[in-house]
């Protein structure tokens, strides 16, 4: 299985694409580009690429790459930063990094998003960068690697400012429009749902490697993660998740309500429920809206935010299986010719103009308005395996490398099933490679879940606060 002409290919190209630094390879590059392509930032190490990578490389039990990247990113919070990028406090990690060489010497340049196309703070750097800390932890057992006093403040200053309070009301973490994955205008600013099931996986990592941490303000660390942990289970699980049931009730909401005891606390108003959405939803299906804010649910359906929350384990056994109904329903739309989708559907016309402000890039059922991305095939594969179904089957994967191979692995598709190369996807994109290989390496060793999956835990139990 799986020796197949992609694999031997992916593997070739994922052996040329380290980047080095002081002798040690410290990352993989967004995209193997060609020199005319240089001035684009393809060429550097993005911190949630390589996440990807760095997870087919523990897969494949190569660690030291990761140890390296961990390392790198972790020193570069102390980077001096450029004028665009005001008081970015410690904790904020970079969206991506370069080695600058010449004949004397070798420098690190990381940008925090200081130099992105719309200037976007990458809030999720810090959260893989803890994902991936632990994912590590348990594919090396290394323990000494958080007894390390650099690894210590770097996991400390991540979390201080994401379990800061600030003025919010909500557990969930406020942030500016493309603060992740979607990292242009989309209409993402607020509390999009693959930053805040992020955020639950990175507590739950930081949580479990500070079990092995016996400095005194550990167990300090590890009560605030815990009630943080709660509070925001509660919320996404009470507040994001929508079947067919709740969207009856909200569709019947009163409007305009005060106080304590109310039933429509975000004051959704049935008319913004879009008609797409009673299509989409049966009796069997049910996922986690895009996005919560005052008088605001967003409908969309984000797909690394719905297959992280079955990966970390946030949604308990009905709602996996309702998810899994929901994606089989609807696979034409989602899945289409090429896994998958990261954001359904696209916005169209009149929303297209206001919400993206004409971004060409982001035409409907183009890159991350409707486009399919190869990626997230290892999620997709992941959860099919973690719950036993059949959403992506070795078979299936293995067709999808040979035509990524053809394509010479791009970063995304366009077309409503994904049928067309993304009209501006680079090639040679590293996350498309190990992406897909993630893919197959966890449908041949299913026993691989255990280092990045999370069981179900009813967090909400131990929350006082929380009863309804
Ligand atoms: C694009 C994607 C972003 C990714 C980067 C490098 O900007 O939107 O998510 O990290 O390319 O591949």
């Amino acid at each position: 299985m799986f020796k197949s002409k992609a694999r031997r290919e992916a593997k070739q190209l994922i052996e040329r694409s380290f980047v080095e630094y002081k002798g040690r390879p410290v990352g993989t590059p967004a995209a193997l580009v060609p020199v005319e392509d240089e001035n684009l930032n393809y060429n550097q190490v993005f911190t949630r690429d390589f996440f990807v990578t760095g997870l087919y490389f523990l897969l494949k039990g190569r660690t030291d790459i990761v140890e390296n990247f961990l390392v790198t990113v972790a020193g570069l919070q102390n980077i001096e930063k450029s004028r665009d990028c005001f008081d970015a406090g410690q904790g904020l990690m970079p969206a991506s990094f370069k080695v600058d060489r010449d004949a004397e010497r070798e420098e690190l340049k990381a940008d925090f998003g200081e130099q992105a196309i719309g200037r976007v703070t990458p809030v999720d750097s810090g959260l893989w960068w803890v994902y991936l800390l632990r994912i590590h932890l348990r594919a090396t057992g290394d323990e000494s690697i958080i007894r390390k006093e650099e690894r210590r403040s770097a996991l400390r200053s991540v979390l201080d400012p994401y379990l800061s309070g600030y003025f919010e009301l909500v557990p969930t973490l406020l942030v500016p429009d493309g603060a992740f994955m979607i990292d242009r205008r989309m209409g993402m600013y607020g509390h999009p749902l693959d930053i805040q099931v992020l955020f639950f996986i990175a507590l739950r990592s930081a949580a479990e490697v500070l079990e092995l941490d016996d400095s005194p303000d550990s167990e300090d660390y590890r009560k605030r993660i815990r009630h943080r942990l709660e509070h925001l289970y509660f919320h996404l699980e009470n507040y994001y998740w929508l079947d067919l049931k709740r969207l009856n009730d909200i569709y019947r909401y009163k409007t305009e309500e005060f106080g304590v005891d109310i039933r429509n606390k975000y004051n959704i108003y049935s008319g913004s429920i879009p008609g797409w959405a009673m299509e989409f939803l049966d009796e069997q299906g049910g996922y986690y809206v895009g996005n919560l804010g005052p008088g605001r649910m967003d409908f969309r359906f984000l797909s690394s935010g719905n297959l992280l929350a079955v990966l970390g384990g946030l949604a308990g056994d009905e709602k996996v299986e309702r998810l899994q109904n929901l994606i089989s329903k609807n696979r034409e739309k989602l899945v289409g010719r090429m896994p998958m989708k990261i954001c359904y559907p696209a916005l169209e016309k009149s929303r297209w103009e206001i919400v993206t402000g004409y971004d060409p890039k982001n035409a409907a059922w183009s890159y991350h308005n409707g486009g399919n991305w190869p990626f997230v095939a290892w999620m997709l594969a992941a959860v099919s395996e973690k719950c036993g179904g059949d959403l992506l089957g070795a078979d299936q994967m293995e067709k999808v490398s040979e035509r990524l191979r053809g394509n010479d692995w791009p970063e995304y598709y366009d077309g409503k099933d994904g049928a067309l190369v993304g009209k501006e996807a680079r090639l040679k994109q590293l996350w498309t490679i190990t992406g897909s290989m993630a893919a197959c390496e966890i449908l041949e060793h299913p026993e691989t879940l255990s280092l990045f999956c999370f069981d179900w835990e009813d967090t909400s139990l131990s929350c006082p606060n929380n009863r309804v």
